[in-house]
C-alpha cells in the first residue's frame, strides 16, 4: 500500500498526490526545539509500506533537507517496505560539479545524504540539470512541467502568442510550452555588438503586437526575467507573461517582476507560493504508479 507523507514544505502538493493515488495521507508532527532543533513524529509504524515522502526543500533550504532526511528515516525505520523521496524543488542542484578547484560538490552531498537517510528512489522536478540525475547513487527520476504549464496557457486564449526562452537555455522548455499550446517559440540572444557592449533580443521571431510568455526553470532574484521584460517592452509587446517551474522568488522579486510590466507569474507547486496555479502532482503520480 502507499502512504504519502507530507513535508512541512509541500502541504498542498502533499495532498494533491494523496488524491490522485486515492491513498492515505499523513500528516507527521513537526515541532522546532527552543534552541531551534526540529522534533518529528509521524504517529504509527508504516509496516510493508510504500512510503512516498513529499518534501521541497526551498528555503529555508537546510531546515527543509534536515527533515527530509528525518522523514525519510523515520520512514524506513518504523518498517516501509519502499522509501521514495519527491524533491520537487532540489535545493543545492546548481552546484553539480567543481567549477573552481576545492569546491564542495553540493548536489552530490545532499544526494547522498538523500540515500543514507533511507530512500530507495528519487523523484524530481525540473532539476537544474537533467542529466545529473544519471549519475545519482540511487534510481532517480526527473520530470518536467513543462507541457502542463503550457495547457495552463492553453485557457488563457493569448493573441498571436509567443513561448519565448528567457535564454538560448530555455530554449527547449519554450519548445515544449508551446507546442502544447499552439504558440511559436523562440529564445533571447545574447549579440556581443562591441568588447563592451552587448544587446539581447529574440534570435528569429518579432515580438510586436504579441502575448508573449518568457519561460525558465527558475525565476531566483528576476533578475534574467526583468531583463527580458525590458526588451520585450521595449520592441513592442502586447503583453508580457512570465512562466517557471520553480518560482523561488528570493525577496519582493515579484514586486519586481511586476514593476518591469510583467502580467502574471505562472508558476507551479514544486514550491508553494500564490503564483502557483499550476499543479506538478501528476507527475509524481506517474512516477509513484
Ligand atoms: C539559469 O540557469 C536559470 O535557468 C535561470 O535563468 C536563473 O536561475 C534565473 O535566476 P534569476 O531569477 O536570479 O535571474
Amino acid at each position: 500500500m502507499v502512504i504519502v507523507i507530507a513535508g512541512s514544505a509541500s502541504p498542498k502538493l502533499s495532498a494533491r498526490v494523496a488524491r490522485r493515488l486515492e491513498c492515505r495521507l499523513l500528516k507527521p508532527e513537526l515541532q522546532h526545539f527552543p534552541d531551534g532543533e526540529l522534533y518529528l513524529k509521524l504517529g504509527t509504524e508504516l509496516k510493508g509500506e510504500h512510503a512516498v515522502v513529499v518534501q521541497s526543500t526551498r528555503f529555508p533550504q537546510d531546515l527543509n533537507l534536515m527533515e527530509l532526511f528525518l522523514l525519510l528515516d523515520a520512514a524506513k525505520d518504523t518498517g516501509a517496505s519502499r522509501v521514495t523521496a519527491v524533491v520537487p524543488y532540489f535545493a543545492y542542484a546548481r552546484q553539480d560539479k567543481r567549477f573552481k578547484p576545492g569546491e564542495a560538490v553540493s548536489l552530490k552531498t545532499v544526494v547522498k545524504l538523500i540515500q543514507r537517510a533511507g530512500a530507495d528512489d528519487i523523484v524530481a522536478v525540473d532539476i537544474h540539470e537533467e542529466e545529473t540525475v544519471r549519475d545519482f547513487p540511487l534510481p532517480a527520476k526527473n520530470f518536467t512541467a513543462m507541457p502542463l504549464l503550457g495547457r495552463y496557457l492553453k485557457k488563457l486564449g493569448l493573441r498571436s502568442p509567443l513561448a519565448l526562452g528567457a535564454d538560448q537555455g530555455s530554449e527547449e522548455r519554450a519548445k515544449i510550452v508551446g507546442d502544447e499550446f499552439g504558440a511559436e517559440h523562440d529564445y533571447l540572444e545574447k549579440h556581443r555588438l562591441t568588447p563592451t557592449k552587448v544587446a539581447t533580443k529574440p534570435k528569429k521571431l518579432d515580438v510586436s503586437g504579441r502575448d508573449v510568455v518568457i519561460v525558465d526553470d527558475i525565476i531566483s532574484t528576476g533578475g534574467s526575467m526583468v531583463e527580458a521584460a525590458k526588451i520585450l517592452q521595449h520592441l513592442g509587446a502586447r503583453s508580457i507573461r512570465a512562466a517557471c517551474t520553480h518560482a523561488v522568488l528570493v525577496g519582493n522579486a515579484h514586486e519586481k517582476l511586476k514593476a518591469a510590466g510583467i502580467k502574471e507569474i505562472i508558476a507551479t507547486d514544486t514550491i508553494e507560493t500564490p503564483f502557483s496555479v499550476v499543479s506538478v502532482s501528476p507527475l509524481i503520480e506517474e512516477a509513484v504508479r
